[in-house]
């Protein structure tokens, strides 16, 4: 799964290549369909039925759960909606795999998917194959007047199941590090593997520039409008900050000055009692991190990972330095200056995630997709090690609050000039 760590500013090509014949176009969304689902059920085989239950925290949902989920999703939006004739599975799962949609009815308190033995996983499989057949059926069959909706809300479902394909690695992860025995989910899984070069600081082009999407191909509805966006005289470092370097920022006293932290951080330190990066050990030999392939030593020259905004504010203060804007990072990594912007860690910026000028969430259940969420959280730009093939884009807007820190979270950082 380990892949390429730089990509161009172009990620993110159409979907619809111009003057297909409507059964070329269905060819392409059942391809496309076939590669996403198999590619949810190649991440969960590696677990048990039992890693497949358990939620190690109210934020991560069971693997079972985003198996359910993501089919929940095609079921909801797609086959109730426009296939005339389908049968819904179980009318009991609505309930269970909705995750946060008012508009689509009442749900499962979010902190007890955990809790749910039954449906058990043959169930869940059973599920997954009752909706791929109703929607393979339904591509094959949709009418030309309705092919352009219906392959809409079957591309925005891919998107959203690779959206899940990330975050049921990252749960499990957060699940095997409170298990004492250190479980390897992937033996041959590596760290994330750094561009080499040398290090410093690139210039953003200073000015005005388009911010966001502007092609042609898919992007959620937050990415949305392209607008202008002024960036300052400012630098951004070519390379994500690395291990070594976060092993210095302990050394010299990061998590035990409160002077370098935003107050809600030092509080998170004192609750949380962060002394190092999610998932770090002190043992005789130096820094340990609990990974995908069990317990390894921290490689010094691995960027940095499992890190919340707070700690990656801490840092750039530590530093003299500063987090990038939103806007910064995208005039960069458009601009091709930086490396490592995709493929490695999500970069958290300084940016809040809040909606681009114009920005309307779109009418429905699925307008709940992003724009209630503009609040309190903050952006994280590129993609990381557990990113889905082909679901980087350079418009691309992450977000989580500033204390999340089991997804693949770093940093580089800025400086102005
Ligand atoms: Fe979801």
């Amino acid at each position: 799964m380990v892949r390429s760590a730089t990509s161009p500013a172009t990620r993110g090509e159409p979907a619809h290549k111009p003057k297909r014949s409507l059964d070329e176009v269905r060819v392409h969304w059942l391809e496309a369909f076939r590669r996403v689902r198999s590619e949810t059920e190649r991440r969960a085989s590696r677990l048990s039925p039992e890693d497949q239950i358990v939620q190690s925290m109210a934020d991560a949902s069971p693997a079972k759960w985003h198996r359910a989920h993501v089919t929940w999703f095609f079921e909801q939006f797609l086959l109730v909606p426009y296939c005339s004739g389908y049968r819904i599975f179980d009318e009991r799962f609505p309930f269970l795999f909705n995750s946060y949609y008012v508009a689509a009815g009442p749900r499962h308190a979010r902190p007890q998917r955990g809790l749910i033995t039954r449906p058990n996983g043959e169930d869940v499989a059973a599920y997954r194959a009752h909706v791929d057949a109703a929607v393979e059926r339904l591509i094959a069959q949709v009418p030309a007047k309705d092919a352009e909706r219906i392959f809409a809300i079957i591309e925005i479902g891919l998107h959203h199941e690779q959206q899940h394909q990330e975050l049921l690695i990252t749960d499990i992860l957060h699940a095997f590090a409170q298990n004492p025995t250190d479980p390897v989910y992937d033996s041959e899984w590596q760290g994330p593997r750094a561009t080499q070069g040398p290090r410093g600081y690139v210039e953003v082009p200073h000015g005005i520039h388009a911010i966001g999407h502007d092609s042609d191909g898919f992007c959620f509805d937050n990415e949305t409008p392209s607008h202008d966006a002024l960036v300052p005289h400012v630098k951004v470092a070519r390379h994500l900050v690395t291990n070594a370097e976060w092993i210095e920022f302990i050394a010299g006293g990061g998590y035990t000055t409160a002077s370098l932290w935003l107050s809600d951080g030092w509080a998170a330190v004192q609750t949380e009692g962060w002394q190092a990066p999610g998932y770090w050990r002190q043992k005789d030999d130096g820094w340990n991190a609990m990974t995908l392939a069990g317990l390894k030593p921290v490689d010094p020259g691995s960027p940095v990972q499992h890190v919340s905004y707070y700690e990656a504010d801490a840092f750039a203060r530590f530093a003299g330095k500063h987090l990038p804007s939103e806007a910064e990072w995208e005039v960069a990594a458009r601009a091709n200056v930086i490396v490592d912007a995709f493929g490695i860690a999500w970069q958290w910026t300084r940016s809040a995630y809040v909606p681009y000028p114009g920005y309307r969430a779109a009418e429905g259940a699925l307008g709940e997709y992003n724009g209630k969420f503009m609040i309190n959280q903050m952006v994280l730009r590129g993609s990381s090690l557990a990113t889905p093939e082909g679901h980087e884009r350079v418009s691309y807007r992450n977000f989580f609050y500033p204390s999340a820190r089991w997804q693949f979270t770093g940093l580089r950082l800025a400086e102005f000039v």
